[in-house]
């Protein structure tokens, strides 16, 4: 039994409502992107936001990646589990192709107080990667689906051991169950799937949550 076709909506409307509200800082940013954005779906989400949260909390992560910013909601969820002992001070890294977004990322990160704990990349991530140079616990993907299996190639030596990745949209829309797609996007998707799912130096999960959440875990 599939478990996306389980969950109807007023089983989805409850989960939310028995799930902590959105922070205020992050509905208004939230409903800004719905009123200025063109493709405002893009957006991560209450739901997602706050699974995205909750897992940076757990790990408490030195360093984060995010490949692909968009407004910046992912990013502020992802940042508010950085490790920030004294010792530690966390940092994510974020890196976006479109200019036209860097404003409406810089006001909210400066809303939420972390204008230091986020370094915004204004450009292509392929190029960006690996001018970095860093080690990182956590890498989120949620960018462009041709380059998901380029992004994975180029940043797993960078990962370490025991650290996580996190891909959005591993299902697609369920466009994944149509191997002969012509779709690139789609295409992307599924190589990246098979690719991870037969990778030996990681265990995965393939979390049927929301558009699909490619969890992998580097082995070590
Ligand atoms: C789905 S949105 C990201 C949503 C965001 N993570 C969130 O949850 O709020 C994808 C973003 O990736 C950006 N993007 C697409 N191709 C890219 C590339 N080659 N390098 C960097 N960013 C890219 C797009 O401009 C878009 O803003």
């Amino acid at each position: 039994m599939k478990i996306i076709a389980m969950i109807s909506d007023e089983l989805l409307d409850y989960a939310e409502q028995h799930s902590t509200q959105e922070y205020p800082i992050l509905e208004r940013l939230n409903r800004e992107t719905q009123l200025t954005q063109v493709y405002p779906r893009m957006l991560a989400g209450h739901m997602q936001g706050m699974m995205l949260r909750l897992v940076s909390q757990m790990i408490k992560p030195r360093r984060i990646l995010e490949i692909g910013t968009f407004t910046g909601y992912s990013a502020i969820n992802l940042a508010m589990g950085l490790n920030f002992s004294p010792a530690e001070e966390g940092v994510l890294h974020t890196i976006e192709v479109d200019p036209e977004q860097e404003m409406i990322i810089r006001k909210y990160l400066a809303e939420a107080g972390m204008e230091k704990k986020v370094i915004l990349h204004i450009g292509e991530a392929m190029k960006i990667i690996p001018t970095l140079g860093e080690t990182w616990d956590l890498v989120y993907i949620d960018a462009d689906k041709p380059n998901y299996l380029n992004y994975y190639k180029l940043l797993f030596d960078g990962v370490r051991p025991g650290g996580f990745i996190i891909a959005d949209n591993a299902l697609w829309d369920g466009k994944v169950l149509d191997p002969g797609t012509r779709s690139s996007d789609t295409r992307g998707i599924i190589e990246f799937n098979e690719f991870v799912f037969k990778d030996d130096r990681v265990e995965n999960l393939l979390l049927p949550f929301r558009d699909g959440l490619m969890i992998v875990r580097k082995k070590g």
